[in-house]
């Protein structure tokens, strides 16, 4: 047997429950060592990756690692809630009973981390000192040096995030065992992983996996599906995945922070990473908070606060460059203590590359793999599949991104001016409408939705919902959240307005109507404006949306039958989008009566147009 009491009196670490977790884990999974690390370790991990092979260099403080082949992604099928309480069941959470889901995982974990080490990451999702501290911290336990690694760029890892608790008990327990990887079955009916977050017992068990989502824990599933829970059990706030930005305009010496959510491929990373447009000169400043995820709460003056729990970026990889995403280049260069994980990798130069990196591939192949390993030179003639995986990632501290707030981490947070939703759709929603009633804004997230494929473009037009972009993420049912929306942003006397956005809007012959990225702020900036009352908009039946002379457009490249069809409401798409959303809604238990209140609303407005 492992000694336990030995390593943790190694490390210092002396909160008492704690120890008993550890002590309760190490004798199902049955390590060979056990160590506690904190974010001081890095270096010595780092080493210790490249000795192994887990980690190859890519340049002076670049890291590059790969990941089994069938484990490349969040699995969503794979992914559970678990409570003691039916009524948490809804329609997106994979609800179980938590008994059921402890026993089997207790099954799949026993001995599953003999001979190797279980490291012990104690972590804090929030900037230390925060008001939403007693939900944050954690301890996960994983037997993959990588994992460590990537947490300590994802959290703030140390003992002193959980020896300092008030209560010594209020940490989430996050134990991660990878599993035999090729014997696991992923993906076919014999599938051995399971993911769950054993949500009333702040409990998370994950198997069968050692890459981001799944085995990140402080990540997902605390910052965002246990966070969601406890910020309903507390009362006290929500938990989304949400991108926060900063907008100063120098000018007016005014200063707006904008959170909000968007279904994966809809632009979110860019946006929240996002820098003024050139052409509007030095009048603006964009300060990044985060890319992921935000917990929302109301503060004693009344506002709604947010705040990033993480402590880096776990970005996608395909087509970051210069033009979409300047500062994500910058923070992956030199010295940046980055990690790419599964892009495509040159074992002589030590390049990495991935799609959209630079416009054609590299014209040498001489040394590059592809994210799986193989060489591009071997490859069959005509073989066109990517080099990098298109779920690849970049790990990368917030410290490291040019424009992160100089405030990122304060504990007060950022007061929140306006939350936006977005999806990516080609057609029927404008540039911006800004919705000012609350229940209106809680029903504009809950049907948000996306164009599930480029090639559903211009078909029947259903789009994917995504309530809030939450769809992956809901610990509990969606009447109930929707009805703690309410509850939460109801309580502030001086609320954040709402917001719908869309850059995606195409003409007939699939050009996108809005150039985009960095362009986006135009948008954003109208918001802020209207918000403060400095401009009026032009009043349509699913809220107010910018007047051409409201937009600053100097530089942007548009037509103006672009411009005309980004700045309109299209009447008949919308009264086929209400019947798609009321079928939407009513798959929702106990969804409050002020959101079916809303949708009527919105419907009657469009009928009487
Ligand atoms: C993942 O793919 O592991 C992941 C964290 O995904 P996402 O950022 O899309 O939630
Ligand atoms: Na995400």
């Amino acid at each position: 047997m492992v000694d336990v009491e030995s390593a943790l009196d190694e490390a210092g670490l002396k909160n008492p429950r704690v120890r008993e977790y550890v002590a309760h884990w190490a004798a199902i999974t049955q390590p060979d060592r056990i160590e506690v690390v904190s974010a001081e370790d890095d270096a010595r991990l780092v080493q210790e990756a490249l000795d192994a092979g887990e980690l190859q260099p890519a340049g002076p403080g670049r890291y590059y690692s790969r990941s089994y082949h069938l484990d490349t992604a969040r699995s969503e099928e794979r992914t559970v809630v678990a409570t003691g309480k039916p009524e948490d069941r809804g329609v997106y959470n994979n609800w179980k009973p938590a008994d059921e889901m402890t026993d089997l995982l207790v099954e799949r974990m026993r001995g599953a981390s003999a001979g190797k080490t279980m490291y012990v990451i104690p972590y804090l999702m929030a900037p230390p000192g925060s008001p939403l501290e007693p939900y944050a911290a954690g301890v996960e336990l994983t037997d993959h040096r990588p994992v460590v690694l990537h947490m300590i760029r994802m959290a703030r890892v140390g003992v002193r995030h959980v020896d300092a608790l008030d209560d010594p008990d209020s940490f989430v327990r996050a134990v991660h065992v990878t599993g035999d990887l090729p014997n696991l079955g992923q993906g076919t009916p014999d599938d051995q992983r399971y993911f769950a977050t054993v949500a009333d017992q702040r409990t998370i068990l994950h198997f069968g996996s050692s890459y981001g989502g799944n085995a990140l824990l402080g990540k997902i599933a605390h910052g965002l599906r246990q966070a969601c829970y406890d910020g309903r059990a507390s009362g006290a706030f929500l938990a989304e995945q949400f991108m926060l930005l900063g907008i100063t305009d120098h000018e007016t010496g005014k200063r707006w922070h904008v959170c909000g959510g968007f279904p994966s491929a809809s632009g979110k990373t860019n946006l929240a990473m996002t820098l003024a447009p050139e052409a509007l000169g030095d009048r603006y400043r964009v300060d990044f908070y985060g890319d992921d995820i935000a917990w929302l709460w109301v503060g004693d003056d009344g506002r709604v606060y947010g705040m990033n729990p993480e402590f880096g970026v776990f970005g996608v990889a395909k087509d970051t460059n210069e033009r979409t995403n300047p500062t994500a280049v910058d923070a992956i260069g030199e010295g940046t203590g980055v990690i790419f994980t599964n892009v495509a990798y040159n074992d002589q130069t030590q390049e990495v590359w991935w799609e959209g990196m630079t416009k054609e591939p590299p014209a040498d192949v001489t040394g590059w793999r592809d994210w799986k390993g193989e060489l591009i030179s071997e490859r069959e003639p005509g073989d066109a599949s990517p080099w990098a995986h298109p779920n690849s990632r970049f790990t990368t501290t917030l410290a490291n991104v040019p424009n992160v707030a100089d405030d990122f981490e304060d504990p007060a947070g950022v007061p929140i001016d306006a939350i936006i939703f977005g999806g990516r759709t080609s057609d029927r929603e404008p540039l911006v409408r800004a919705i000012t009633d609350l229940a209106e804004g809680v029903y504009d997230g809950l049907t948000l939705g996306a164009e599930a494929t480029f090639a559903a473009e211009g078909v029947d037009g259903q789009l994917r919902y995504d309530p809030m972009s939450m769809r992956p993420f809901l610990a509990y049912g969606e009447g109930d959240y929707a009805a703690h929306w309410l509850k939460i942003i109801g309580a502030a006397t001086d609320p954040p307005i709402f917001a719908h956005v869309n850059w995606f809007q195409r003409g007939e012959d699939g050009h996108f109507r809005w150039p985009g990225y960095r362009d986006n702020l135009r948008a954003l900036l109208w918001l802020c404006r209207f918000k403060d009352g400095d401009v009026t908009g032009r009043r349509t039946p699913v809220g107010v949306l910018p007047t051409v002379e409201e937009l600053e457009l100097d530089g942007v490249e548009i037509t103006p039958e672009d411009l005309e069809a980004i700045l309109t409401v299209d009447v008949e798409r919308w009264r086929q989008e209400m019947g798609f959303r009321e079928e939407h809604l009513r798959q929702f238990d106990r969804l409050p009566e002020e959101i079916w209140a809303a949708h009527r609303r919105v419907a009657g407005a469009l009928d009487a147009e």
